[in-house]
């Protein structure tokens, strides 16, 4: 037998199969069971979605010899020639290659005569907004009256393009792009039904492709099932497609949040050079984060939001500039501020514990590293001096600052360190089994200077 392509192969034959518009195929079955079916129609949406599948079925309801509940039998010489595309009173019309006028002018005489063996003639208009002015004016009068036995569905991916003389003589509906569980359980009917082998991920990042188009999806489908020899992976799918698998947009997270800037690089040049589209991965990361926002996820919540505004922001900047991996690089890194902040945050709540020195184990309970660690500076006489690191940990910094100095006396101060100076660096740390002041120092570079001894020389930290 000849290989029929899965789109075609599947291709819906009643309402009830027709995924994702379930608002539509149900007005219309019952439109068609109650005897009140308009007498024109514009299916509008985007490609792929099911206005011609749904348009056809439509045809063969109306004709069918023994429709049942509003659906056609698909048995009736009716129904199997309308699936052919082969009976005379069903009339499908691309308006893209008869746009003009002498074409409008011939369907309207034709409009007239009686079915030759159906109930209903149905004219099946795509593409529809393809029609020139003069061809729509041409048919408007004949949309204003038709003929009783006469139905026009008007298919469209552009319904803005159609004049509002028209629209206001037809009933709309607007098909949506089908959600991506629905593309994922459609695929993974026809895999059951094909007997080929899948992951349930490989679907999933095929429906993330297809960005909500069922043909598409199915195309896809198809060439994965050649390609894996029968297997449908989703480390081939990801490779074919440019489609980052759920483990590696969770990386490239992670390598962000935790400003691993080396690594962050490294991966994102070995997507580029391995051809993956950096508006795609963008898009793919923006879709991760809501997926893992609305489960149970590694990621916290609040980390999650801040994902979303950096990568959102980033995307804009993305889709414009000259080096769209350089803006991934540095939206990705910008996230590593966030857990920055946050970390000060824990040491500032005591989130951290530290390491007790030797001997005072006992005083685990109720220990307070933060109120410890400031009654350490008294004991010993430092002084705490912390240099941001960068602008924003400032900015963080001074407005904490209160907070700061009530939990460490007067004793911290906060400068923004003259190149020189972050240069030069740290002081030893005297008290160096602190985690707290470890923790301090490495994420803002802050200074642990004894007073008493008093630093050797002036020069060194003026
Ligand atoms: N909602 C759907 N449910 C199930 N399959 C669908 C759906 N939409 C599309 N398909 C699949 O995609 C194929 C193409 O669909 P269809 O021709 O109806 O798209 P369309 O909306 O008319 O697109 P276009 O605007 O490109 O003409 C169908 O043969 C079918 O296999
Ligand atoms: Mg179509
Ligand atoms: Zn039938």
């Amino acid at each position: 037998m000849a290989y029929t392509a899965i789109p075609r192969k599947y291709r819906p034959q009643k309402f009830s199969e027709v995924t994702g518009q379930e608002f539509i195929t149900e007005t219309l079955k019952n439109a068609i069971k109650s005897g009140r079916f308009a007498h024109a129609y514009i299916f509008a949406g985007p490609r792929g979605v099911g206005k011609t599948t749904t348009a056809r079925i439509v045809a063969k309801a109306l004709n069918c010899e023994n429709p049942s509940e509003g659906e056609p039998c698909n048995a009736c010489p009716h129904c199997i020639e309308i699936a052919k595309g082969s009976h005379p009173d069903v009339i499908e019309i691309d308006a893209a290659t008869n746009r003009g006028i002498d074409q409008i002018r011939e369907l309207r005489e034709s409009v007239h005569y009686s079915p030759a063996k159906g109930k209903r003639k149905v004219y099946i208009i795509d593409e529809f907004h393809m029609l020139t002015r003069e061809a729509f004016n041409a048919l408007l009068k004949t949309l204003e009256e038709p003929p009783n036995h006469v139905v026009f569905i008007l298919a469209t991916t552009e319904i803005d393009k159609i004049p509002p003389t028209i629209l206001s003589r037809c009933q709309k509906f607007i098909f949506r792009k089908i959600p991506q569980e629905q593309i994922v359980e459609t695929l993974s009917q026809i895999c059951k039904k094909e007997g080929v082998e899948f992951e349930r991920e490989a679907l999933e990042l095929i429906a993330v492709a297809s960005e909500g188009c069922m043909r598409d999806a199915e195309s896809l489908l198809d060439q994965s099932i050649a390609l894996g020899e029968g297997k449908v992976t989703a480390g081939l799918v990801s490779e074919f497609l440019g489609v980052l698998t759920g483990r590696d947009l969770r990386e490239l997270l992670e390598l962000g949040f935790e400003g691993e800037k080396e690594k962050l690089k490294e991966k994102l040049s070995n997507l580029e050079g391995s051809g993956y589209n950096p508006v795609f991965i963008s898009k793919q990361l923006l879709n991760f984060v809501e997926k893992e926002f609305l489960r149970a996820s590694n990621f916290s919540e609040e980390e999650m939001i801040a994902a979303f505004k950096l990568l959102s922001k980033g995307y804009e900047d993305l889709v414009k500039h000259p080096y769209p991996y350089t803006v991934l690089l540095f939206s990705l890194y910008s996230l590593s501020y966030f857990r920055e902040v946050k970390k000060l945050e824990e040491i500032l709540r005591s989130g951290v514990k530290p390491e007790l020195p030797r001997g005072t184990e006992k005083k685990t309970e109720n220990y307070d590293p933060v109120k410890t660690y400031a009654e350490r500076i008294e004991e010993s006489e430092e002084e705490v001096r912390i240099y941001p690191k960068n602008e924003t940990c400032y900015k963080v910094l001074s407005k904490r600052l209160k907070q700061l100095q009530e939990r460490f006396g007067k004793r911290v101060s906060l400068e923004i360190p003259k190149f020189e100076e972050r240069v030069v660096g740290r002081k030893s740390i005297s008290s160096d089994s602190d985690k707290v002041i470890n923790k301090l120092v490495e994420l803002f570079n802050a200074k642990v200077i004894q007073i008493k001894p008093k630093v050797n020389d002036e020069s060194s930290d003026s």
